[in-house]
Formats: structure tokens, C-alpha cells, sequence
């Protein structure tokens, strides 16, 4: 963890802060000092990490789902009357499901993109004209994954994760003339409540199929978050960093069905 407190007094916006990775990347950065709002759709689910993030520093959570422009332009509004502005924003929301690619129907892929690649365009432009642009400053942090290889057994998520690597780049070069930085991280397999979700036939073994043997943990994607996002990586824009535990260069993502 990086010392003192070297994000106090920014504002930031972790989506899908409500669980999993999202909340680990809310938590460090509450732990070095920044004030930090989280958001997703089950607002049960965003109540319950509220009370355990607000004991670690300012936080506050809103419910906005990021493939619907209306609720991000209503989270914008709330962010600029109880801050002003926004400094640092995280793309951490998303979901996929498994299956081979012919099970993958159009309206699958549609959905998957629609939430994972369209859903993370429409939350980056709308804060970044909304406060990034405008105040030519901000740093944009988003959560891909490993598609060092394409991503065999889940197509879809492969396809919108590429499209958000690729948007990084651009947007990395674009945006530097108002000093606006813009990295992504791609996990490799995290064991985090997103993982859980998947069946228990298609994780057994895993560890084994990775060189460091062994599950990442959300906080380690965390640190490196944090990292990116701190003034100590402030000569580092457009690029992607794996966490992954060596397994982009060597065995399987998941077994193919
Ligand atoms: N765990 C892994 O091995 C791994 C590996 C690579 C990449 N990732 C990616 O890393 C991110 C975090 O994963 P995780 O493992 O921590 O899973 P998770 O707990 O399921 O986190 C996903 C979060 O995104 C939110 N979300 C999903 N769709 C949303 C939408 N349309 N609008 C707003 N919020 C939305 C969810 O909250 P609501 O349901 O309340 O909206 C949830 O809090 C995800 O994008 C995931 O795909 C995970």
C-alpha cells in the first residue's frame, strides 16, 4: 500500500463499489485519503458496503445502473452539488456468464456489450465532459480482463473488453492535451464475488492452470488501482497492466465446455 494519505482531497467514482473488486478498489481508496462514491443497481447490495466503507472515510452510494444515460446524468448532477467535481473515476461494473461461443445467441452478445463496453463509454464520457474535460484534469481507471489470448469460453466479455483496452489507448492520446490520464487492468482470475457466481464444475483445478498456483484476491487488483490512480503513476497513461498471476503467457482460462 502506498503511504500517507497521497489522494486526499480528491473525489472518486467507483462503479459497481457495492461488492467484490469494486469495493476493495472503494476501500484503498478511502485508506489513502480520497472521498469516494459507489454505485450500481441493487441498492441493497450498495446499503451494506456503505456502512462498513463510511467507517474508513466520506463515502456515499447512489443507484445507477450504466447502461442508462438518464441515471448517469442524474448520478453527474448529485456528484456536483455535494462536491463540485470529480477527480478520479473507475470502471470496475460489469458481468458475463460462461459458454462456448455457439451457445452465445446475438441477444447475449448484445447484452454483455451492452452492459461491459457501451455501459463503460457512456459513464466515461458523460464524467468526463461533465467535470474531467472542463476542468482539464481527471484520471480514468478501468477493470478489463485477461484477453491476452482472446478470451476462450467467454466471447462475448473478450469482445467488450477489447473494446474498452482499445478506447483506453485512444482516449489516453486524445485526452492528454487537457492532462487527463486513462489505464486499465486486466485480472486474471480474482476470487471475488464475481467468480462465485460461476459453476463449481468450471473452477475446480483452476489454481493449478496458473503459474503463481494460486487465485488473485481483490485487494492485490486494488493496490495496483491505486497505484494507477495516485500522482505516483503520473507519467503512465494508455496502457493496460495484467494481474494475473503469469497467466496470459501460460495455461488455460477456464476449461472449455
Ligand atoms: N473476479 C474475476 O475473476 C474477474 C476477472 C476479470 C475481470 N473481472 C471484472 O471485474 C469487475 C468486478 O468483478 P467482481 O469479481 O468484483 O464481480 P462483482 O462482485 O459481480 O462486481 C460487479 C459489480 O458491478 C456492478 N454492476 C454490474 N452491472 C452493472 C450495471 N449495469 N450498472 C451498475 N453496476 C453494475 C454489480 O452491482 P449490481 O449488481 O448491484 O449492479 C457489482 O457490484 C467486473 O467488471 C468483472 O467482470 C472480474
Amino acid at each position: 500500500m502506498l503511504a500517507g494519505t497521497p489522494l486526499k482531497g480528491q473525489v472518486a467514482l467507483v462503479t459497481g463499489g457495492g461488492s467484490g473488486i469494486g469495493y476493495a478498489i472503494a476501500s484503498a481508496l478511502l485508506k489513502a485519503g480520497a472521498t469516494v462514491i459507489i454505485c450500481g443497481r441493487n441498492e441493497e447490495k450498495l446499503h451494506r458496503a456503505l456502512q462498513t466503507l463510511s467507517e474508513l472515510g466520506p463515502t456515499q452510494a447512489f443507484r445507477c445502473d450504466i447502461r442508462n444515460l438518464e441515471e448517469i446524468n442524474a448520478l453527474a448532477d448529485q456528484i456536483q452539488t455535494h462536491y463540485a467535481g470529480l477527480h478520479l473515476l473507475v470502471n470496475n461494473a460489469g458481468g458475463q456468464y460462461p459458454a462456448p461461443a455457439e451457445n452465445i445467441t446475438p441477444k447475449g452478445f448484445s447484452a454483455v456489450i451492452q452492459n461491459n463496453l457501451i455501459g463503460t463509454w457512456n459513464m466515461t464520457y458523460t464524467m468526463a465532459t461533465r467535470f474531467f474535460l472542463p476542468a482539464r484534469q481527471g484520471v480514468i481507471l478501468s477493470i478489463i480482463a485477461n484477453i491476452y489470448r482472446g478470451f476462450p469460453g467467454m466471447l462475448h466479455t473478450g469482445a467488450a473488453r477489447a473494446g474498452v483496452e482499445n478506447l483506453t489507448k485512444t482516449l489516453a492520446v486524445e485526452w492528454s492535451r487537457y492532462g487527463i490520464r486513462v489505464n486499465a487492468i486486466a485480472p486474471g482470475i480474482i476470487d471475488s464475488s464475481g467468480l462465485a457466481q460461476y459453476p463449481e464444475a468450471l473452477k475446480q483445478g483452476l489454481t493449478e492452470k496458473i503459474p503463481l498456483r494460486r487465485l488473485g484476491t481483490p485487494e492485490e487488483v486494488a493496490h495496483l488501482a491505486l497505484f494507477l490512480l495516485s500522482p505516483y503513476a503520473a507519467y503512465i497513461t494508455g496502457e493496460t497492466i495484467y494481474i494475473d498471476g503469469g497467466q496470459r503467457l501460460w495455461g488455460d482460462l477456464f476449461p472449455l465446455v
